[in-house]
């Protein structure tokens, strides 16, 4: 496991006193570990009905622990309807019996925790499932009521209060606001089956206490925070229209997102968190305007950690990758926590397809996806330049300090899936957008939620013995475990030489830029140790300095004069000689 410096821990973090010096390493696992994101339905089906499950995960976890991560993300996992990929939540305390029960939950922590990894759930307080025992009181309860209290109901505008009572666009698209029969309103930030909760109520901050408390207690090891900037909300005056709130600034005062009374809520979490030996960490998803404000959420007093989605929205470029790097650690240097850092996830179009998109306006990558959201076509995508920067960037991020969360199949060099029939997709947000004016969500994110190919033929390649619910291309085939495991520069290889790598060079969280290798399109910067990392993000090939070669993304060239020269789009690690 990773340690890190005493003194970069700030003065007001908590005094976790006794044996704190054994249990301070325990404690800081989190700062520099390689999370690996696991979707349950689409990991591994175990008990063959198309769905993913804990049975498959189960099955796994020697190809996690040999992966080389030091924890899972796992996505929801809860009874859920599915509106919203298991993001609709029925109970907080349960597990959907598609995916296992709370018996093969424990076998899976026990499973885990065994080879060393410890285990993180997505908690969702933003929203329940309109199937919540909570919700449906709600709508049995008059007007007023207690059971509406815990979610934002309110009268409708218009003489028979017909309108909705503001004109509020969702998330997703469509509108925010929906009637019930007896004519009230209720709020849904995302789908109309996500009804928002009313962070003022006690009973709803209550809730999750205990919602922690019961993961905690079986063993979890944290918690990741689906929509962590949207809880608290200030709807007790007029609602402003939707272009009104379109001009008011996101600074704290916002009436739906990142108020800053939000911080008061995640202070008694972290009281929670505190509770447990080593203390339970928490990770914000919170998509805020600036890197000041998304320290908030990662402030020690607070959830601890927040996902930097920094990397992930830009291009394959040198100077955008520097200056992301640069600004995200000073930003963790002030606050006390470690940066994050993140290139894929099950929300955004695969990293190896965006960077392989053709440019649009004059730009590389991240310009396309709009264009790839509205359809394609596929065929303009430059797979194999789209997966040879994403092994590049993959392993400039496994250099950085701080933690790396990977999304699963990344590993395998997996593209976005484009080609799904409408009537297979799932993602409310491509059903929420109307044909023709999809935009950048446009065709949703089912395309990076397809089943895992484990093998290269079989029902679902391997998947699962029923097919997979949502459809796999034949490329797959390519792309499966078995295709790559043992073949020498294949993905699946270079990121578990990396991960290993990085278990064992990874110390303290500096980093130095090499002023003499960052020249044009090349990043050179130095860990301790003599570990470094230089990436070529242009197309010619550039100089390799003096080291032993520890992983390259790509094949080493030789130069004229037989110096070994790093390709276009690459990245290679090196021990340096200590002087
Ligand atoms: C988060 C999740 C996303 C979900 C949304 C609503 O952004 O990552 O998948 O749709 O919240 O819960």
């Amino acid at each position: 496991m990773t340690t890190h410096p005493t003194s970069a821990r700030p003065s007001d973090a908590p005094d976790r006193s006794a044996d704190a010096a054994q249990r301070g390493a325990d404690a800081d696992w989190w700062r520099q570990a390689a999370v690996y994101q696991i979707y349950p339905r689409s990991f591994a089906d175990g008990r063959g009905d198309g769905m993913g499950d804990f049975r498959g995960i189960i099955s796994r976890v020697p190809y996690l622990r040999q992966l080389g991560i030091d924890a899972v993300w796992l996505s929801p996992f809860y009874p859920s309807a599915l509106a919203d990929g298991g993001y609709d939540v029925d109970d907080y305390r349960d597990v959907d019996p598609r995916i296992g029960t709370l018996e093969e939950f424990d076998e899976l922590v026990a499973e885990l925790h065994g080879v060393g990894i410890k285990v993180i759930v997505d908690i969702v307080p933003n929203h329940s499932s309109d199937r919540h025992e909570w919700f449906r009181e709600a709508l049995e309860s008059p007007r007023g009521s207690n059971a509406r209290r815990r979610y934002i109901f309110r009268d409708g505008r218009g003489e028979n209060g017909q309108l909705p009572p503001a004109d509020w666009e969702s998330v997703f698209g469509g509108p925010a606001w929906t009637q019930v029969p007896d004519g009230q309103w209720y709020l849904h930030s995302f789908a109309k089956e996500q009804p928002d909760f009313n962070w003022e109520h006690p009973e709803v901050r209550e809730d999750f206490l205990r919602t922690l408390r019961f993961w905690s207690d079986r063993g979890v090891d944290g918690f990741r925070i689906d929509v962590a900037h949207g809880l608290s909300k200030d709807l007790a005056e007029d609602l402003p229209s939707k272009a009104e709130l379109e001009e008011i600034p996101k600074d704290g005062n916002h009436p739906l997102w990142d108020r800053d009374e939000v911080h008061e809520i995640y202070a008694e979490w972290r009281k929670v968190f505190d509770e447990y030996d080593p203390p339970r960490i928490g990770v914000a998803e919170a998509w805020v305007e600036t890197a000041q404000r998304r320290a908030k959420y990662a402030s020690p007093k607070g959830l601890g950690q927040a996902f930097s989605f920094d990397l992930l929205e830009a291009d394959f470029e040198a100077e955008d990758f520097r200056r992301i790097v640069s600004d995200n650690l000073a930003q963790s240097a002030e606050t006390g926590s470690s940066s994050t850092w993140v290139l894929s996830n099950h929300d955004v179009v695969r990293h190896a397809t965006r960077y392989g998109l053709p440019p649009r306006d004059g730009r590389p990558g991240k310009q396309g996806v709009e264009w790839i959201m509205a359809g394609g076509p596929e065929d303009e995508i430059d797979r194999e330049l789209g997966l040879r920067r994403a092994r590049a960037a993959t392993l400039f991020e496994l250099a950085l300090p701080g933690s790396a969360y990977l999304y699963q199949g990344e590993e395998l060099g997996l593209h976005e899936v484009v080609d799904i029939l409408d009537d297979q997709r799932q993602d409310p947000a491509f059903w929420r957008s109307a044909p023709g004016d999809r935009g950048k969500d446009g065709l949703g994110r089912d395309g990076c939620r397809v089943p895992l190919p484990w093998t290269r033929d079989g029902s679902s390649f391997g998947f699962g013995e029923d097919g997979s619910h949502l459809p796999q291309p034949d490329w797959f085939a390519e792309y499966s475990v078995e295709g790559e495991e043992g073949l020498e520069g294949s993905t699946l290889e270079m990121y578990r030489a990396a991960l290993a790598r990085r278990r064992e060079l990874q110390t303290d969280e500096t980093l130095t830029w090499d002023e003499e290798l960052c020249r044009g399109e090349v990043l050179g910067f130095e860990r301790p140790g003599g570990w470094l990392n230089v990436t070529n993000f242009g197309d010619s090939p550039v100089a390799v300095p003096e080291g032993d070669v520890l992983v390259t993304s790509a094949e080493l060239e030789s130069g004229p004069d037989g110096q070994r020269m790093l390709p276009g789009a690459a990245t290679v690690w090196l021990r340096r000689p200590q002087r």
